[in-house]
């Protein structure tokens, strides 16, 4: 019966989703990708920035050649640096205290998707000063529009410049969910590739595997169109073929800025398409132990991909002929298993561990309902697990 509402409910929001304005934001990409922002803000009106971002990005001084470029255009910038790595309902309003102390009238945010997501985060807290976050968690539920908003990635990952989603941490209840609303996709999102270049290599890792993660849940989940299965599929390849070069190669700008296209691609696909349980896990490991999001994915998604079984031997099979050679006569199955293995050979190949060293047993049965209440009735996942489902998927990541 549960599953019969679950399954309505999607239906509806496959329905509504057909009637938003899936804008895409301006899209510069590549070395001068910078150069063609500063053209593109001077022409417009707005002069008072707040610039979002990681305190790493202050440390390897990565912001300051565009600082001091639209300083010299007559840019005012205030810094906001203090926020956490997933970001906390506190930075955000201290963010947007700043933001009105300042009388900033646009944001740009720089740094991986804790940056973006907590400017997201001042804009729904700038526009909708008076409602709670916990009262917007969900879907379309901000409807009055934020300040103007720049987003430059400098991981290759969360895909946060292209997508209509927030996702926040409450640090009193350590619960970390999602706000998605059209008016949160950013307006411009510039995908540099020199700004990737420092991200160590497990960094890279772990933020190319979320981004696959967003491209596989897209794909296999029932809310695709032919849209975001094609952006799903070229997030595919593209991570596939361009994460070993890097991990091998780091300095190779071509391959990151093909990197940084795959994960726009996947931010495309899983934002009009949904994420599943492979996400709604990994935000309980991030709320409740601070594990970095795309390593919680990681670890999550083949552990998840198994247990889902036949439900995604299609779609699996599907995605293993767009981007396998030599699949002419192979059964779906095989193909199916073949996906999942090179995504286990990726994860051996970025050293990612295939259990989550902070998990207690005592935790299990808070964090899977948490994830049950994520993902029920919303994400249109290709099977409905139930509490049951979700203890032995955790109990499998423990420890031996
Ligand atoms: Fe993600």
């Amino acid at each position: 019966m549960k599953e019969i509402y679950y399954r309505m409910y999607q239906s509806v929001f496959r329905l509504i989703s057909y009637l938003l304005p899936w804008k895409e934001p301006i899209v510069y990409s590549g070395e001068e990708a910078t150069h063609q922002l500063i053209d593109h803000l001077v022409k417009r009106s707005n002069r008072r920035v707040l610039f979002v971002c990681d305190p790493t990005i202050i440390k390897l001084q990565l912001h300051q050649p565009l600082l001091k470029q639209l300083n010299d255009k007559g840019f005012h910038i205030e810094v906001f640096d203090r926020l956490q790595p997933n970001p906390t309902l506190a930075s955000i309003e201290d963010g947007a205290n700043t933001f009105q102390q300042e009388n900033c009238d646009m944001m740009i945010a720089m740094g991986g998707g804790s940056a973006i997501d907590c400017a997201k985060g001042i804009g729904v807290k700038i526009a909708r000063p008076k409602t709670t976050f916990s009262n917007m968690k969900g879907v379309i539920k901000v409807l009055k529009k934020i300040p103007y908003l720049v987003a430059i990635p400098t991981t290759a990952g969360t895909g946060s410049e292209a997508t209509i989603a927030t996702v926040v941490t409450d640090e009193v209840t350590h619960e970390k969910y999602a706000i998605s609303d059209p008016v949160l996709l950013p307006k411009v999102a510039v995908l540099n590739p020199q700004y990737t270049v420092s991200l160590p290599p497990f960094f890279t890792a772990t933020t190319a595997l979320d981004a696959l993660t967003h491209a596989i849940e897209a794909y296999i989940g029932r809310s695709n169109t032919q849209k975001t299965k094609e952006e799903a599929i070229l997030a595919i390849q593209l991570i596939f073929e361009y994460l070993p070069v890097i991990l091998e190669h780091p300095n190779d700008l071509k391959a990151r800025e093909q990197l940084q296209i795959a994960a726009y691609k996947a931010g495309r696909a899983f934002t009009r398409a949904y994420v599943g349980y492979i996400h709604a896990i990994a935000h309980t490991l991030g709320g409740q132990y601070s594990v970095p999001h795309g390593l919680a994915n990681a670890i999550v998604m083949p552990v998840v991909l198994s247990y889902y079984g036949d439900s995604i031997v299609q779609p699996c099979a599907d995605i293993a002929r767009a981007v396998f050679k030599g699949t002419a006569n192979q059964s779906d199955e095989t193909l199916s298993q073949q996906l999942i293995r090179h995504i286990q050979y990726l994860n051996q190949l970025a050293d990612i561990p295939t259990t989550v060293a902070q998990l207690h047993c005592e935790d299990i049965d808070l964090l899977a309902s948490r994830a049950l209440k994520e993902a029920n009735p919303l994400y249109p996942v290709p099977k409905i697990l139930h509490l049951n489902d979700l203890q032995n998927i955790y109990s499998s990541l423990l420890v031996k």
